[in-house]
């Protein structure tokens, strides 16, 4: 396939440095968050949207079907990793109301950037985890999740910074846990390095394939896959969106 997004060709070639679904803990420091958690201060509303809104809508974690996270039922629940201003979590769980949406953001004003979003909604679908969203893979059941979202993920561009990638092998396994057969698994950037190192990770693993079967199934914003926040400021170059399913 020839690509052309961003500064390098994406291929869909294995990768031997991919190919360790054995384990890969030893690539990325376990426990350890990257990335920064605060920004600006916060204004007397934005404190308090965290103080009032945030208890309402905080998922603490339990090891239970995530189904019981959501006051109504839910058919499905599906996790946004890093959902930023929360944007694009917001549209899902408008167009989706019958799915349970959590949604995990360590950094503090992403998520106060959501609650006001959310202040003026009245959805009652979203579940919000203020911290590392491999906590919530760690605790969840297996084949508990309909859909994951990885979306614009920081890319670490420097090589001795890719053990910082969210896409390790390791996460991988634990997404091929939590995922149900056929699930989806949605992941975005406008990293070409990042994209290509995805391809390479996601190909050599035994649970997933890539659906993609022609260019512009990954070179064109799919139906039902609205642009973020991260994605409109076109920082590294054209964005691509390769969507996975679980074997
Ligand atoms: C480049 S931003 C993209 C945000 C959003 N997805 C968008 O496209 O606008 C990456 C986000 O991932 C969050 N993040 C980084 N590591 C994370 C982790 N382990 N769990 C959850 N979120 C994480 C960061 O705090 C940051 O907000």
């Amino acid at each position: 396939m020839a690509a052309s997004a961003g500064k390098k060709p994406i291929s869909p070639t294995r990768s031997s440095a991919a190919s360790d679904v054995s384990g890969g803990h030893a690539e990325r420091k376990r426990g350890m968050l990257y990335g920064r958690r605060k920004g600006p201060k916060l204004s007397a509303h934005q404190q308090h949207l965290l103080d009032h809104l945030l208890p309402q809508l905080e998922l603490h974690l339990s090891h239970a079907d995530p189904h019981t996270y959501f006051s109504g039922a839910v058919e499905e629940v599906w996790l946004e990793v890093g959902f930023g201003g929360g944007e694009h979590l917001i549209w899902q769980a408008q167009h989706h109301p019958d799915i349970g949406l959590i949604g995990a953001e360590p950094y503090v004003n992403g998520v106060v950037k959501l609650l006001s979003q959310l202040e003026a909604t009245s959805l009652a679908n979203i579940r919000i985890y203020c911290s590392d969203a491999r906590e919530i893979l760690e605790a969840l059941p297996d084949a508990s999740l309909g859909r994951v979202f990885i979306l614009f993920p920081d890319p670490w561009p420097k090589r001795r910074h890719h053990k910082r990638r969210f896409i390790q092998m390791d996460m991988l396994n634990q997404l091929a846990r939590v995922l149900k057969p056929s699930a989806e698994l949605r992941f975005a950037s406008d990293d070409a390095d990042y994209a290509e190192w995805t391809l390479e990770h996601l190909m050599a693993h035994p649970a997933f394939d890539w659906t993609a079967t022609r260019a512009t199934d990954w070179q064109a914003r799919p139906d039902g896959w609205p642009p973020t926040r991260y994605e409109a400021k076109e920082l590294h170059g054209k964005p691509v969106f390769l969507k996975f399913a679980r074997r």
